[in-house]
């Protein structure tokens, strides 16, 4: 299958799991940069603008491959297909699993040359070289942290409203109450699998303790797992249904906190690529939005790292990968870029300077959850399992929230087995 082929399959695969088709890529020359990537959103877009312009002064023209659909399910399809080809891009964004899954298969190349002049082992948190590297090789370059466990907040709907930071579960409950009374959706949900498992990330860390969350989610521990905090975790997220509005089954995730941002919503519970969309509207934090932790997290950073997959491409296009790789690593792309796209740097020694009080709160938290041992891969968004696991999770979570498997305990049963399975 030649590559514009290939590109077809997968966009019709997308297409019929509900994603918008990839636009067709151009293939990558001498002073190209070629990156498949599923920033398309608004505060997405104009986070990645900050490394094409960056690029662009050094010569290099952006390849962009966009593949819609967020949390990259769509793109990650779209990838599975070009690497089958024979046809892989230049780089790609990837999460966690996957990309080990990718070396592992040989597929990736190393800029290990930049890792070593530039020292990356000493400025990336240890748990993230787990991913980035493979038998010491630098494979993937992480330019950002974001976690999923915030919430955003409309400041005048809270105001309006008499509310307060709800810090556990129970008064969070409360302050939704208070929101559906005063006529406001509680809470603005993007009823897809993937943003239902990052509630649900939330969710069991609040229900039972970042310790418990690591000893399910991490180490697959059966106990924890079948265990009644996870029953409790369940019936807690059942909870949450009654605060969603009715129309948020398939809703796209920037479409949930565009109800935030309009005041039409109180909250959203979403990663803090969240934050890039209030940016675009030109909305302040502290002034216009809030984060909050969820509640009963805070002190913890459920995390997922975008990091930019180095497939192995002809020698005509490696000075492209490895301009792409040392860009996505400097200080100054990783201080414009995250402060627009919601994330944190990935670097350790980036300043705070350019940061809004909700990055700055990130970046502290990073830093403390690293030193604290509460820096914790997000099951949801592949840091905490490999894909196939990951699906499972999404695919009972979903059906929980949904209604198709009724009960807690069927839930819990559920879980098990289809993590089980996936092994
Ligand atoms: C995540 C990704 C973020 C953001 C989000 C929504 O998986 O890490 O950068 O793009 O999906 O698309």
């Amino acid at each position: 299958m030649n590559f514009r082929n290939l590109l077809m399959a997968s966009a019709m695969t997308a297409a019929a799991i509900g994603f918008v088709a990839p636009a067709p890529a151009v293939a990558a020359g001498a002073k190209d940069v070629q990156l498949l990537n599923w920033w398309t959103s608004g505060g997405e877009a104009a986070a990645l603008d900050v490394l094409k312009q960056y690029l662009a002064k050094e010569g290099y023209a952006w390849k962009d491959v966009p593949v819609a659909g967020g949390g990259g399910e769509a793109a990650m399809t779209t990838l599975k297909a070009m690497v089958a080809g024979g046809d892989p891009p230049m780089a790609s964004q990837i999460l966690g699993y996957f990309a080990l899954d990718y070396a592992e298969a040989g597929k990736l190349a190393n800029v290990n040359s930049l890792a070593k002049k530039e020292d990356w082992a000493k400025v990336l948190p240890t748990a993230l070289q787990k991913f980035t590297t493979t038998d010491g090789n630098w494979d993937a370059i992480p330019i950002n942290i974001h976690s999923v466990n915030w919430i955003w907040v409309n400041k005048a709907v809270m105001a309006k409203i008499g509310g307060t930071e709800p810090k556990n579960f129970a008064e969070l409950i409360a302050l939704m109450d208070k929101a559906k009374k005063a006529g406001v959706t509680p809470l603005a949900l993007g009823g897809q699998p993937w943003q239902e498992a990052i509630l649900f990330d939330s969710v069991v860390a609040s229900t039972g303790g970042i310790g418990f969350y690591k000893k399910a989610f991490i180490d697959l521990d059966e106990t924890a797992l079948k265990s009644d905090t996870m029953k409790t975790a369940f019936d807690n997220l059942a909870k949450l249904r009654a605060y969603v509005d009715p129309n948020y089954a398939g809703r796209d995730w920037n479409l949930a906190t565009a109800m935030v941002i309009k005041g039409d919503a109180l909250m959203q519970v979403m990663g803090d690529w969240a934050k890039g969309e209030f940016k675009v509207a030109h909305k302040e934090a502290g002034a216009d939005f809030l984060c909050y932790r969820f509640p009963g997290t805070d002190g913890s950073v459920i995390y997922n790292t975008d990091m930019f997959a180095m497939f192995k491409v002809p020698e005509s296009q490696r000075a492209g990968q490895l301009a792409l790789a040392d860009a996505s690593m400097s200080v100054a792309v990783q201080s414009a870029f995250n402060a627009i796209k919601g994330s944190v740097p990935a670097r350790m020694d980036v300043p705070d300077t350019a940061f809004d009080m909700c990055g700055k709160k990130g970046i502290a938290d990073v830093k403390k959850a690293n030193a604290a041992g509460t820096f914790v891969g997000s099951m949801a968004q592949n840091y905490a399992q490999p894909p196939a696991i990951a699906e499972a999770y999404h695919d009972v979570v979903t059906k929980f929230f949904h209604g198709e498997i009724k009960t807690s305990t069927e839930a819990v049963a559920d879980l098990y087995k289809s993590i089980e399975a996936a092994k």
